[in-house]
């Protein structure tokens, strides 16, 4: 049985890309911790909703959905699986690889138990070590049981494509064998355990979140060695560009004040009135993803999500609380209009916005065109979200209306005006946009090359700390 699978949306934010960096970083000196310490019983996997489970095909699509697989391992336009993305670092290209069933190109020879050491253990077929671009570091936490669903659901259910995507190249010393050192001290592979004190509910939740809806690769800051930092998990970390905000229950710096029907409406549609929109990655995440999880699914995540110990950072109010309808219209308008570059905020914002978001910035009220006051966009400390919006606009796929990209309109200078008059009168006063914040994000991704070094000096450290671990083995086989 070959049932179609949904190509995904072209992705026009290179979003992956930059989260394969930000993973590349992750990759190259991490944490010892895994999941926050839970009393554990062994209680392996945690069942699938009912609605899905008819065959293992059908349970093997719906767990790929839930992993967003499609999304990475898909180039522009090409064929769903087939692999050929390419995800930038700034150590070169790492491409997706084909996985469909084909048995020239892609998996087709994969064997189950060769299937699930990529997920379980990031080693590929041949033995070779996967580099953390592909989040086997997640993907660890799946069941075996849904893992033989996956293999099923690859092996019958995805075409199988006879193209080679191009080879990943990365020079010395981000070798694979280096990611030996890496895994070996750093990486959990044990599958999720159940929390015999917390709900079946709360259970799929934390194997959800955890494991193959991946929240954390994102929204977990790293720490000072660039690995995900389990002491904040999801507290909030940048992208390289985006900002994937704090989502722990905080009242004021995360979603404490969230109930779980909103974030169950966030991660179905991407909006919520009154709280926040969508138009980057998280997007992505949604459209591909999580909006085709079940309502039960979603609420798991939310029941655990809210659950979690809450990170502050000490922000006196929550993102999406801040703004009101007003509005300078009246100040502008039977003005003669100036020259562009002459333009303040109220005028840039009369000119390209008010049409749009109306003239209080209130929106249309009946969610197509979302307010701009009490949206966490304009509420968080961190503006990058909002600079990208107005640059890239919200491609968002399936609606008919569309929030447009001004990147070839507005230049840096302007676009850092209107932001300020945007944060003034309807988001956090307090919070800035500067003109070279802007250059650089519509520059892309901004690699900063004391990272490189770093990068450097870490793999480094692991392929010594490998060394080091060989001499030690050695000498205790010789003792
Ligand atoms: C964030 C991007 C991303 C996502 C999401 C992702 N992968 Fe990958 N995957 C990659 C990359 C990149 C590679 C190649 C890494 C390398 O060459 O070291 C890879 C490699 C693989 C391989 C090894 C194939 C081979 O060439 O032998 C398999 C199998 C695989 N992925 C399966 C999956 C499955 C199943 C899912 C969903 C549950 C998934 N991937 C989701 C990025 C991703
Ligand atoms: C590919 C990276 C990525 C993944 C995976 C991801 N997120 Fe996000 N998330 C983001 C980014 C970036 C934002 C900021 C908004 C945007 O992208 O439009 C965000 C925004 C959010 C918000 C809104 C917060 C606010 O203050 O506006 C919530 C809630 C959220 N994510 C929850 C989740 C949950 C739950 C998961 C896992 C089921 C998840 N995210 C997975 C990147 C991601
Ligand atoms: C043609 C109508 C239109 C115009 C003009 C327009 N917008 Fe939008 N905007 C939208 C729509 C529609 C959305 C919601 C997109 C979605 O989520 O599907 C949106 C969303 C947004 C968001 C939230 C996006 C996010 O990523 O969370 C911001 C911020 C925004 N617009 C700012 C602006 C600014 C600033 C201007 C003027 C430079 C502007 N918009 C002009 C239609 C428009």
């Amino acid at each position: 049985m070959r049932q179609p699978i949904t190509p995904p949306a072209p992705s026009v934010h290179g979003t992956r890309a930059a989260l394969a960096a930000a993973a590349l970083w992750a990759a190259c000196l991490p944490a010892l911790a895994q999941a926050p310490a839970a009393p554990d019983t062994a209680t392996p996997g945690v069942a699938a909703p009912a609605a899905v489970a008819d065959t293992p095909v059908q349970r093997g699509r719906y767990l790929a959905t839930a992993g967003d697989c499609v999304a990475c391992h898909t180039a522009l336009g090409g064929a769903p699986m087939a692999g050929g993305l390419a995800m930038a670092t700034p150590l070169g290209p790492i491409y997706s690889t084909n996985i469909t069933p084909s048995k020239t190109h892609g998996i087709g020879n994969y064997t189950l138990e060769q299937f699930s050491a990529v997920l379980r253990h990031g080693k590929r077929a041949d033995g070779a070590l996967l580099y953390p671009a592909m989040p086997y570091t997640a993907y660890a936490r799946t069941s075996d049981a849904d893992i033989a669903d996956l293999y099923a659901y690859f092996m019958q259910g995805v075409a199988p494509v006879d193209s080679a995507p191009p080879a990943t190249d990365l020079p010395f010393p981000f070798i694979r064998p280096a990611m030996l050192a890496w895994n070996l001290l750093f990486h959990n592979a044990r599958p999720y355990q159940s929390n015999a004190q917390q709900s079946p509910e709360w259970n799929r939740g934390a194997y959800l979140t955890q494991g193959l809806a991946h929240c954390g690769t994102c929204h977990t800051p790293r720490n000072p060695f660039m690995a995900e930092d389990n002491g904040r998990l999801l507290a909030g970390a940048e992208l390289g560009g985006w900002y994937a905000p704090n989502i722990t229950p905080d009242a004021n710096d995360g979603i404490g004040q969230w109930s779980p029907q909103e974030l169950v409406r966030y991660m179905r549609r991407g909006i919520v009135a009154g709280k926040a929109t969508t138009g980057g990655p998280m997007a992505e995440a949604i459209d591909h993803s999580l909006h085709q999880l079940t309502e039960g699914d979603l609420h798991a995540i939310a029941t655990y999500l809210l659950s979690l110990p809450a990170v502050s950072d000490g922000a006196r109010q929550p993102a999406f609380s801040w703004g009101q309808a007003r509005d300078d219209l009246a100040s502008v308008r039977g003005q003669p209009v100036p020259a562009l570059t002459a333009m303040n905020g109220a005028q840039l914002y009369d000119a390209f916005c008010a049409s749009c978001h109306q003239a209080q910035g209130q929106g249309s009220g009946d969610g197509r065109l979302p307010a701009l006051l009490h949206n966490t966009r304009l509420g968080h400390a961190n503006t990058n979200n909002l600079v990208l919006s107005i640059l890239q606009g919200v491609p968002r796929y399936g609606r008919d209306s569309i929030m447009p990209a001004f990147a070839q309109e507005l230049d840096d200078a302007q676009v850092a005006t209107l932001a300020n008059y945007l944060l003034q009168n309807y988001g956090n006063p307090a919070a800035k946009v500067h003109a070279e914040q802007v250059h650089s994000l519509r520059a892309g991704t901004p690699v900063d090359q004391r990272l490189l070094t770093v990068v450097r000096w870490g793999l480094g450290l692991g392929v010594l700390a490998l060394l080091l671990f060989g001499i030690w083995l050695v000498a205790r086989i010789r003792r």
